[in-house]
C-alpha cells in the first residue's frame, strides 16, 4: 500500500473508532483516542488505554507519560511523528482503572486492523495490558526488554514485539526509570533484527531457534553511546548522527 492508501484506511478505522459503542467505555469518554503516527512507520507503540489528558484532546500518549515516550524516543534519535502510537483500548477507563477483558476484546479488532494496515517490522508493547495481548502468559517483570515474534493473528504480518516497561510506570516508581530507559536502548537493535527477519523471508529471526524468544542481549553500541552521553549530546533535531538507525 502506497502512503495515501494507509492513511485513508487508517483513517477510516479512526472514523469507526469515533462513534463506536462496541463497549460500556463509550459512556464515559469525552473522545476516543484511535491512535496516531507515520502511515509508513515500520515501527508502532501500543499502550494500555487513554488518561485524562488523552480523552480530552483525542490524542494517544499527550500526558506526563507521553512527555516520558517523547523523551525516550529523543533518546535513540527519533520523534512520535517518526513512529505510530495507539492503545490497547481507545476510551478512556473512568478513573484509570485498568481496562476489563471484555473491553479489550469488544476494541480489539480496531488495533488488529491498524496493524493489519501498518504491516510494521516492529511492535512496541508498553506496560503489561499491552505485554497480554502480545506476549500472553508472561509477567512485565519477567518479559520487559525481550523480543519475541508477533503471532499473525494480532494483524502484524510478520513483526517482532518488543516488551517494554510502560512509561507511565517509570514516573510512579523511579526504580522502574532505568529499566524503562534501557528497554528503550533494545529498540534500534531490535527493529534491526526485525528488518533481518523480513529481508529473510519471515519466520524465526536469524539469531532464533524457532517460537524461542529472541535474544537481545545488550543495547547496540550507537544507543550505548548516546544514552551514556546523555541528552545534552543529541544532535540538532533531523540530522542523527552516521551511526544512530534511521526510520527515514
Ligand atoms: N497511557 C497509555 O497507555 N496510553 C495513553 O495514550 C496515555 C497514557
Ligand atoms: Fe469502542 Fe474500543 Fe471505545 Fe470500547 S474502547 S467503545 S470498543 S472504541
Amino acid at each position: 500500500m502506497i502512503d495515501a492508501e494507509r492513511r485513508a484506511a487508517l483513517e477510516l478505522v479512526a472514523d469507526e473508532v469515533r462513534s463506536c459503542r462496541r463497549c460500556r467505555l463509550h459512556e464515559t469518554r469525552t473522545q476516543a483516542v484511535p491512535g496516531e503516527g507515520h502511515p509508513s512507520t515500520e515501527v508502532v507503540f501500543v499502550g494500555e488505554g487513554p488518561g485524562l489528558n488523552e480523552d480530552r484532546q483525542g490524542r494517544p500518549f499527550v500526558g506526563r507519560a507521553g512527555d516520558l515516550l517523547v523523551e525516550l524516543l529523543a533518546s535513540i534519535g527519533w520523534r512520535r511523528d517518526d513512529v505510530f502510537i495507539t492503545n490497547i483500548v481507545k476510551c478512556r477507563p473512568p478513573d484509570n482503572r485498568d481496562p476489563a477483558p471484555d473491553e479489550i476484546g469488544a476494541c480489539g479488532p480496531y488495533l488488529r486492523r491498524q496493524l493489519e494496515i501498518l504491516d510494521p517490522a516492529l511492535i512496541v508493547a508498553l506496560g503489561r495490558h499491552s505485554l497480554g495481548r502480545f506476549m500472553p502468559g508472561t509477567t512485565i517483570s519477567r518479559a520487559h526488554g525481550t523480543l519475541r515474534p508477533a503471532d499473525p493473528a494480532c494483524g502484524a504480518a510478520d513483526a517482532l514485539v518488543l516488551a517494554m516497561y510502560h512509561p507511565a510506570a517509570a514516573l510512579r516508581a523511579p526504580a522502574l526509570e532505568e529499566a524503562c530507559r534501557a528497554d528503550t536502548r533494545q529498540i534500534p537493535r531490535a527493529l534491526e533484527e526485525a528488518r533481518a527477519r523480513r529481508a529473510a523471508g519471515g519466520g524465526p529471526a536469524p539469531t532464533a531457534a524457532p517460537g524461542a524468544t529472541v535474544g537481545v542481549s545488550g543495547p547496540p553500541a550507537a544507543s550505548e553511546a548516546t544514552s551514556a552521553a546523555g541528552p545534552e549530546s543529541l544532535p540538532p533535531a533531523g540530522e542523527p548522527p552516521a551511526d544512530q538507525l534511521t526510520l527515514f
